[in-house]
């Protein structure tokens, strides 16, 4: 399977799936951006809404009602806002929004997890890395999504004080690992074509497997390069000379620390986009949180969402052309100094969440009236 989808139509179904926090007010703005998109061509959009995290539990008791599944065999995609609620923090791990999220990546089986981390020009002084080691960094983080020490069995908590005791348990499949190898060896091959595969085959042995196999793989793709590091000099490497990645391949765990790790390098986790594949039905979202602080109040950065509706239109529906002309629309308003709260750069620039999208959409018209 390749990432970059090639059958395109021209319609197509999309499950909303705003969740907690700012999750609506993002999910809102990508919307409106995707429907700016295809206004005036032949292709149409359909939405609809689901529930998921900590308002699916309020309204239902569960944070991804069946109802809510059961709808993901007749959508095309599905765009997911944000999960997390401090009211749930302290609930039975079967009761908290990010169950919800688990049960929904598991139920789309969408085994491929992919973040790209790219640090914008204009937002370099966003991070708190030095400018001359961040910029330029165009990394895509390739994490294996539905596996590993997330869903292995045993998973159970057992004892009472002074005796309590919690098992994980860390499980790979060959096959697990070799179609997650496979779609990063394929990135790479659009991209700078080297491969860093992420382990702790000094002490693992579902890390040694995932070396093997991983490196069995490339013989596949003997344009790409492979290179094994160790999860802890991956950490370190990722601060210390970020621009030597190109893809970096991760298992569930790793890639879940490792990307928040990349996220900082951009210095502005709100811009980040992910797409989660492999399953039917992709699933899109940013990579940021529910943030409840900042909930309503019309100051959240839509940017990561409206670039992760980019990688469906790419992923799910081989618009690659919308596609582009959302993200040229997400450069161009940034080149021109508006930037969220969240952000760097000048206070008359300064601007909320509806109207950073309001720029977008006429950025994104302007450069469809050009094509
Ligand atoms: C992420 C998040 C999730 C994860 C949580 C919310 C379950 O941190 O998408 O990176 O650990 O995968
Ligand atoms: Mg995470």
């Amino acid at each position: 399977m390749s990432t970059e989808q090639t059958s395109q139509k021209n319609s197509a179904r999309i499950l909303l799936l705003p969740g907690d926090g700012i999750g609506p007010e993002v999910v809102a703005a990508a919307q409106r951006v995707m429907q700016a998109a295809v206004d005036g061509s032949d292709r149409t959009l359909e939405f609809e809404e689901g529930l998921i995290g900590g308002v699916a539990l309020d309204k239902t008791g569960d944070p991804l009602p069946d109802e809510v599944v059961e709808r993901f065999d007749h959508v095309d995609a599905v765009l997911l806002g944000a999960v997390g609620d401090p009211k749930w923090d302290t609930a039975p791990a079967e009761k908290r929004p990010e169950k919800g999220l688990l049960k929904l990546r598991a139920s789309l089986n969408a085994w491929a997890n992919l973040r790209p981390i790219k640090v914008h020009k204009p937002l370099i002084s966003a991070s708190t890395l030095k400018p001359e080691v961040v910029e330029g960094v165009d990394i895509l983080v390739v994490r294996e999504l539905t596996s590993g020490i997330y869903f292995g069995q045993p998973k159970t908590r057992s004892g009472q004080p002074p005796q309590r005791e919690a098992v994980d348990t860390m499980r790979y499949r060959e096959e697990e690992v070799k179609r997650i190898a496979r779609i990063a060896f394929e990135a790479a091959q659009d991209r700078r074509k080297e491969v860093v595969s992420v382990d702790k085959a000094n002490v693992l042995v579902t890390s040694q497997l995932w070396r093997e196999v991983v490196t069995e793989v490339a013989q596949d793709y003997p344009d790409v390069t492979l290179r094994h590091l160790l999860v802890d000099n991956a950490a370190m490497q990722l601060v210390r000379d970020p621009r030597q990645f190109d893809v970096l391949l991760t298992t569930n765990m790793f890639g879940d620390i490792l990307s928040d790790e990349a996220a900082m390098l951009t210095g502005s986790i709100g811009m980040l986009p992910s797409a989660s594949i492999g399953g039917r039905v992709g699933l899109y979202e940013p990579v940021h949180g529910s943030a409840p602080d900042l909930a309503g109040k019309n100051v959240a950065n839509p940017l990561g969402t409206v670039l992760s509706a980019a990688m469906l239109f790419r992923f799910t529906l081989g618009w690659s052309d919308l596609a582009r002309a959302i993200e040229l629309a997400v450069e161009d308003v940034l080149n021109l100094g508006y930037h969220t709260a969240d952000l760097p750069g000048a206070p008359d620039r300064e601007v909320g969440t509806r109207e950073m999208t309001d720029a977008v959409i006429d950025h994104l018209e302007r450069r469809l009236a050009m094509t």
